[in-house]
């Protein structure tokens, strides 16, 4: 591993060097006013943009290629960090062209990765950074350093699914949201999460595709748990996300929606219970394969305990009996 120092200090230069560039080009490019009137269409500050370092990579295959001419050691760099791409003939351009860029910080604020929004319509919508010696998405948090330089101890972290999301929530005040960078929240994302708050609060779109993401959440929450972690989960209303939501409530009734968001437990049993209804045996043993999963045995119990309740039995021992759980050894 330790060969790999020195490529990777050099890769976190090069990729500030591109952080730089693009926000430099969101100044002084000739095209820099669709990018100012996209900006402004989306509502965001010059504020928050400054926050969060966004730039503008231009049209063109050598906006940042051509930065680097003569540098064929910093091109093959470039490469390594995903800013470049070969082609089969192994001519060299730009990943990233005509799109607003988010540049993505590990926890130290050191560049790793960028997300890259079309301005306006077009696909794909977002083109992040691949998988490089310096950036594993899973690992990875939009925003957690952008919170923690203002929060040294937050007490509450939402996960969303968007960068447009952190940053609008934080444009509104709600400044301690983060973006897993893909399609799910990983194991390690959670574990990240749950070290840097005590409570994490999801809240993805409000569409099919953030109810599944709920519900994914869940399962991979549930290995992760101790005692007083407390993670919960908010609905918002049909076709808003976190974005377009704040903006229309203001930073006090979000909050006050994120007050209401359902505890872990209470949305694995209500989602249960709505779908399998009065059909008892199924719910139970549905709802014990995912209580199986929790590691720690006390908060296994208390979920056993919960369930009994609801089950009408008299408490988990009689539910463990009746089911056939099988106890794992304490931890
Ligand atoms: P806006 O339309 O700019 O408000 O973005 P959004 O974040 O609301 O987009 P959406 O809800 O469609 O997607 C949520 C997140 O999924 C985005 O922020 C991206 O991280 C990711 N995503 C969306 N579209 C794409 C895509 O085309 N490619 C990739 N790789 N990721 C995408
Ligand atoms: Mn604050
Ligand atoms: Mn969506
Ligand atoms: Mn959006
Ligand atoms: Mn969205």
């Amino acid at each position: 591993k330790r060969h790999d120092n020195g490529l990777s200090r050099d890769l976190y230069q090069l990729m500030d060097e591109a952080n730089l560039y693009y926000q430099s080009q969101l100044r002084q490019h000739t095209d820099k006013q669709k990018v100012i009137d996209y900006l402004e269409f989306r509502g965001l500050s010059a504020e928050v943009i400054a926050h969060f370092g966004i730039g503008f990579a231009p049209d063109g295959w050598d906006g940042l290629l051509g930065r680097y001419r003569q540098n064929q050691e910093a091109q093959d760099k470039l490469l390594t960090a995903g800013m470049l791409i070969s082609n089969d003939s192994g001519k060299r351009y730009d990943r990233f062209r005509d799109r607003l860029m988010f540049p993505i910080r590990d926890r130290r604020g050191r560049v790793v990765g960028f997300g890259g929004r079309v301005l306006g319509d077009g696909t794909p919508k977002y083109l992040n950074s691949p998988e490089t010696p310096i950036f594993h998405k899973g690992n990875e948090l939009y925003g957690l350093y952008e919170v923690r330089q203002r929060h040294k101890d937050p007490q509450k972290i939402l996960i969303v699914e968007g960068y447009m999301d952190v940053v609008a929530l934080a444009q509104f005040g709600v400044d301690y949201a983060v973006a897993s960078l893909g399609t799910s929240t990983t194991a390690e994302q959670f574990q990240l999460l749950l070290r840097n708050a005590k409570e994490v609060v999801c809240c993805y779109d409000g569409d099919r595709a953030g109810k599944e993401a709920a519900w994914r959440a869940l399962e991979t929450a549930l290995p992760l748990l101790k005692p007083g972690d407390q993670v919960s989960f908010m609905f918002l209303p049909e076709g808003e996300d976190p974005d377009s939501m704040v903006r229309q409530t203001g930073k006090a009734a979000f909050e006050a929606m994120t007050d209401q968001a359902q505890a872990l437990p209470t949305f694995l049993f209500d989602t249960l219970a709505s779908k399998y209804g009065t059909d008892k045996g199924t719910l139970a043993k549905q709802a014990i394969a995912l209580i199986e999963k929790i590691q720690d045995s006390v908060l296994q119990n208390l979920l056993l305990e919960n369930l009994a309740h609801k089950l009408g039995m008299n408490g988990a021992d009689d539910l463990k009996k009746k089911m056939g759980f099988r106890v794992k050894p304490a931890n």
